[in-house]
């Protein structure tokens, strides 16, 4: 795939041609964008939407926030996001899969609307990803997990492309002159995968700290590290991904450093700004 693929702002009356080897930074409402995408046209949805907290979302000393305040509560907020869920249904191709992000406030409701809309059987995973952060409660245990749902359009036709990293989590492990593991049995060598484990569903990842050079200020905004393991593992070189929550533009960095086309969309005009100063398009 050749490099330095344009990005083109997009206005949102103006139709998107997914079939033009082009990045598309859209500002509007996805549901708009969604709307005038053709069915099955899209390899990989990640999509980390607002989480109903009921607060304006903003990062402390932040220029950057959002609202996330829903009115008539959870209620209006599932109504909010599942017919979008819809859409991505649709715009998926047969091979394509939804990575949806979320936490503990909405995940089972929109697990239970995603198996209607997928299919139980397009379930594929439920990713914890894990982190330390401060702020400690004396009343529950220390809410430090987020979740993302993961569905394939069509399971068996879907793209995966397992993924080892890590160290193996085992006694006794030793390393021959080649620096490949192994473990001593009475019936010799048991060689290890010297490339490490195959990944799980728990993912322990580092969230962005206020020290991060990462971190642009906006609020939410997913570590590269976490987006970039999704697009490798659920996507081949060349392919469409698309963010409709894009904020700062995570998933458009991620997608351009590991050669994927993107379209991102965000409500946000100042998403929008911050995304092409970050992919160093202002
Ligand atoms: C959790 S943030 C995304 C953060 C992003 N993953 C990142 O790494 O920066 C959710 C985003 O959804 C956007 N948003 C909310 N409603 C939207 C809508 N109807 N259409 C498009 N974007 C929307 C907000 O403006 C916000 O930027």
């Amino acid at each position: 795939m050749p490099k330095n693929i344009p990005t083109t702002l997009i206005d949102p009356a103006k139709s998107i041609d997914l079939s033009r080897q082009e990045n598309f930074l859209v500002l509007g409402d996805c549901l708009s964008v969604l709307e005038t995408l053709p069915a099955k046209s899209l390899d990989l949805i990640y999509v980390d939407p607002p989480f109903c907290t009921q607060s304006s979302r903003t990062r402390t000393n932040g220029d950057h926030h959002y609202p996330d305040y829903w009115p008539g509560g959870l209620r209006e907020f599932l109504e909010f996001l599942t017919v979008r869920l819809e859409h991505f249904h649709r715009v998926l191709k047969d091979t394509g899969s939804l990575f949806v992000h979320l936490d503990y406030r909405s995940v089972h409701y929109i697990k239970i609307e995603l198996d209607r809309i997928f299919g139980e059987e397009n379930f594929l995973n439920e990713i914890i990803w894990s982190y330390r952060t401060g702020g400690l409660s004396k009343k529950w245990f220390a809410r430090k997990h987020q979740t993302i749902l993961c569905y394939a359009r069509k399971n068996g036709s879907h793209k995966f492309n397992p993924i080892r990293e890590g160290q193996f989590r085992t006694d006794g492990l030793n390393y021959d002159e080649d620096g490949r593991p192994y473990k001593t049995t009475k019936k010799g060598r048991l060689y290890f995968n010297p490339d490490g484990p195959t990944l799980t569903d728990v993912w322990e990842i580092p969230f962005l700290s206020t020290v991060s050079r990462e971190r642009t200020g906006y609020p939410d905004q997913k570590p590269l590290a976490l987006v970039e393991r999704i697009i490798r593992a659920a996507s081949d070189e060349g392919d469409r991904v698309a963010d409709f929550f894009a904020g700062s533009g995570t998933t458009a960095m991620a997608a351009r450093n590991l050669n994927r086309l993107f379209l991102a969309v965000d409500i946000n005009p100042a998403a929008i700004t911050l995304a092409r100063q970050r992919l160093g398009q202002a």
